[in-house]
């Protein structure tokens, strides 16, 4: 939702504006809604899983696990980063759907529409990453360093679903 945005701008001038700058009081919410588009990612990415069909089936029903496990590994080091800040983390399934990632069709989908639907998200959650991580730098640059690990990851991800999709790099 939109007010989920606001909420995560609103925290990062509260948090500007009562610690000064000074980092002591430091919380990661905004950087925490990128933990929620990961996970939203990885729900997306097993639902393929189970439903693509077609000629590329094989490779792609592996490689869907192989990045639904890089969004666990990068959401957890994202709510890792929030906890050791002092802030609790809520990744459970109503925190999930405020991260507005459109849901697929639960039906076989062709494998070329797999990669399209799923190149799609990824390069979604990549933008939202790179706004928040540009904002987090005026914050804390520790954990600015944590999205940028995860915005490395997701722009080659993004490269390598649009490869297949004869695009290059989106
Ligand atoms: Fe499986």
């Amino acid at each position: 939702m939109d007010m989920k945005d606001q909420d995560e701008s609103r925290n990062v001038e509260d948090v500007r504006g009562s610690s000064g700058g000074g980092g002591g009081g430091f919380q990661f919410r905004p950087a925490h809604g990128i933990g929620l588009g990961t996970i939203a990612l990885a729900l997306i990415g097993k639902q393929l899983h189970w439903t693509i069909v077609g000629r590329l089936f094989r490779p792609l029903h592996l490689y869907l696990d192989e990045l639904v496990a890089s969004w666990h590994e990068l959401a957890d080091a994202v709510a890792e980063r929030a906890v050791a800040l002092g802030h609790m983390p809520d990744g459970q399934a109503a925190a999930v759907a405020a991260a507005q990632l459109a849901p697929v069709d639960a039906a076989a989908t062709r494998d070329r529409d797999v990669v399209r639907e799923l190149t799609q998200r990824v390069a979604q959650v990549s933008e939202q990453t790179r706004a928040r991580m540009e904002r987090l730098g005026e914050l804390d640059a520790v954990s600015q360093d944590v999205l940028i690990e995860v915005l490395r990851s997701l722009e080659e991800q993004q490269w390598m679903l649009s490869a297949q999709l004869d695009k290059g790099p989106a």
